[in-house]
């Protein structure tokens, strides 16, 4: 039986979240966590999902959407089954729905013979993107296509960070999961309200990811750490942050971080932190010893990749 296989990257926002569904840059990185989607035989369209150690299965409904999008654009027939396996928790700030689309659009691409490319598959990947919180900057599906470090920017081709060496990134999870779509209304209507000072802000945030591209590929974590205090002190002020956010991002620092920041829409979700090296695994232990889960991220990451099975 034919069956053709995709995995994407989860991914987490270095800087710039929030500022870049307005149009500053963002640092984003794929994450070493994954998400497999399987496309075989069936009569008709059918989706099954799956999370892999209990980290809340995918939903459905973006996914039906990426295929039908599809099937009407490359002109397929949607009779398969799209089997979905997830190892990123859903509701996180870690991609797990930008992965999800981008691996199904690629398996299903691949069962059919279309061949596209990291950005066609971001592409597809957007419009589930859409479904999952109306208007998504398009950084998630651009890292989880591309894999490695990405400096985005609304309307202009991601830009890929080389990464001469590897470089670690602690990440922890407050256990908290929300919906992207309500931390962005909430935001939206800050900027609605103080217009002129979002501005000053969106400016100074999208300088603060053009700097951290550059210590990240130069490996200066200690600046990249200090840039990272920055953008939380931020996102803080903007309302997207919480007091286990902050308590987290605190032990960090307590522990020996340079710096560290929610990552991804906030209001629970994960958070990110640089640390001096050979440091990184007692902080993951200490993040782990206070209740959170935690996990030490090598990048860069390879991006979406697919395949045929028989
Ligand atoms: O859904 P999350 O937590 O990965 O956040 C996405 C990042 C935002 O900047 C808040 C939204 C966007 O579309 O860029």
């Amino acid at each position: 039986m034919k069956r053709a296989v995709a995995e994407a990257p989860a991914k987490a926002i270095v800087t710039g979240e929030h500022f870049v569904v307005d149009g500053s840059w963002a640092l984003a990185v794929a994450l070493p966590r994954k998400v497999r989607a399987e496309v075989t035989e069936a009569d008709e369209l059918r989706v099954d999902s799956e999370a892999g150690g209990g980290s809340g299965s995918p939903r459905p409904g973006p996914v039906l959407e990426v295929v039908r999008a599809m099937s009407s654009e490359f002109s397929f027939a949607p009779s398969f089954r799209v089997s979905i396996r997830s190892q990123v928790p859903a509701g996180s700030g870690l991609g797990s729905s930008a992965a999800t689309s981008v691996a199904v659009a690629a398996a299903v691409a691949r069962y059919n013979s279309v061949d596209l490319g990291a950005s066609e598959l971001a592409r597809m990947s957007m419009v589930g993107e859409k479904r999952v919180h109306r208007t998504p900057s398009g950084v998630d599906s651009a890292v989880c296509a591309a894999g490695g470090a990405v400096l985005f920017r609304r309307g202009a081709e991601p830009r890929t960070v080389h990464l001469p060496g590897a470089r670690s990134l602690v990440i922890a999870f407050s256990g908290q999961r929300r919906a992207t779509r309500r931390q962005i209304s909430k935001v939206s209507r800050l900027r609605d309200a103080f217009p002129h000072m979002f501005e000053g802000l969106a400016a100074a945030v999208g300088a603060m990811s053009l700097e951290a591209s550059e210590r990240l590929a130069s490996g200066d974590m200690e600046t990249l750490g200090r840039i990272l205090n920055l953008n939380h002190a931020v996102l803080s002020s903007i309302g997207v942050s919480n007091q286990r956010l902050d308590s987290m991002v605190d032990a960090s620092l307590s522990m020996g971080a340079f710096g560290a920041k929610l990552t991804g829409a906030g209001g629970g979700g994960c958070i990110l932190v640089a640390a001096p090296e050979g440091k990184e695994k007692s902080i993951v232990s200490g993040l782990r010893g206070r209740g959170f889960e935690a996990f030490l991220a090598e990048i860069p990451v390879e991006g979406v990749k697919s395949w045929l099975e028989s």
